[in-house]
């Protein structure tokens, strides 16, 4: 596999794609407008930066890697030469189902595609195609050049041999592939979202403070964040419909967010994107204050 295709550039398709055009893959990066992509190449570059500058990247490398990524706004053009499509659109069954029927009409017979839902069944986005063997989980965590992990989930009808290309695959990314079956938030989300939902259960019972609640997490159990600093880092919008997917998939109430999420993501108070979650952040500036609805 050499030729791979990423489909959104956003955060996690501008990540993924990073990542494998420093290990020398050739990437079509698609989007539907322009600017999005030219947005993904400059995000691309500066994460890069960080990386000559402790050097763990030297500029020249930097440079070649930059030029294998190539970008697109016809998925036809983007995908025709791709031995591997990873999509990485929104977050939206419907809009996956339709991009997929349209992947595997506009894509090689022998190409595998993969999404990088956070929680969407993979076998439902299989069956949308004409082959459900060659499509596979492959979810990344963010920020992508920095996390180790890649969750490769098998769907149902997932063959042995496409997963272990793809096992394979990750560890030439220099990622630790662990591989999973097709549940309801797969591995990393069914145990993530319980605990942020909890945190967030924890504060609307006034039994601590945001920044208490984060504290309690960082130095108690070496969470490089505290689950309100996470929720808001992901995306309180995400956050949510993971927790939808866990409850309805297993229809057990202990998965039910909490009404102070959904009010939050209903008021359009989302995180870091919105700049203003649990925390309040300003633009281009590393410090973040606890929000004002929590300090009254
Ligand atoms: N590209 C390249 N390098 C990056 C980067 C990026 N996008 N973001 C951060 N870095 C590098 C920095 O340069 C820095 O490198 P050094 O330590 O070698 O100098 C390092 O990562 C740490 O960054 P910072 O100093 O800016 O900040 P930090 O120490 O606070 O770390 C963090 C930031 C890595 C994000 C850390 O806070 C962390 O690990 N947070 C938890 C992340 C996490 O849990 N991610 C999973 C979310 S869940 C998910 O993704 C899946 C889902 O389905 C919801």
């Amino acid at each position: 596999m050499n030729n791979i295709t990423v489909i959104g550039s956003g955060t996690m398709g501008n990540g993924i794609a990073h990542v494998f055009a420093q290990n020398g893959y050739k990437v079509s990066l698609v989007d539907i407008n322009q600017a999005a992509l030219d947005k993904a190449l400059a995000t691309i570059s500066r994460n890069m930066d960080r990386q000559v500058a402790k050097g763990s990247l030297s500029e020249e490398d930097k440079n070649t890697a930059l030029s294998k990524i190539k970008t697109f706004t016809s998925l036809k053009a983007g995908i025709e030469h791709a031995d591997l499509v990873i999509e990485a659109a929104t977050e939206n069954l419907q809009i996956k189902l339709d991009l997929f029927k349209q992947l595997d009409e506009l894509s090689k017979d022998e190409a595998i595609l993969a999404t990088n839902t956070s929680s969407i069944s993979i076998t439902k986005i299989a069956a949308a195609t004409t082959r459900p063997d060659k499509v596979i989980g492959m979810h990344f965590m963010n920020p992508v050049p920095v996390m180790k992990l890649v969750e490769v989930i098998r769907g149902y009808a997932t063959s042995d041999e496409v997963t272990a290309k793809i096992m394979d695959l990750s560890k030439k990314l220099d990622k630790i592939p662990v591989e999973v079956n097709d549940y309801p938030g797969f591995v990393a989300n069914r145990i993530l979202m319980p605990m942020i939902n909890e945190a967030i259960y924890t504060l609307y019972e006034s039994v601590a403070g945001v920044e208490e609640i984060d504290t309690v997490m960082k130095l108690g159990m070496a969470h490089p964040m505290g689950p309100l600093q996470l929720a808001d880092f992901i995306g309180l919008d995400v956050c949510l419909s993971i927790l939808r997917v866990l409850h309805e998939g297993f229809g057990n109430p202990k998965y039910a967010p909490c009404p102070l999420l959904v009010n939050m993501v209903e008021a359009g108070f989302k995180g870091v994107k919105t700049g203003e979650g649990f925390y309040k952040y300003t633009p281009g500036v590393k410090e973040f204050t606890v929000s004002p609805q929590f300090t009254k």
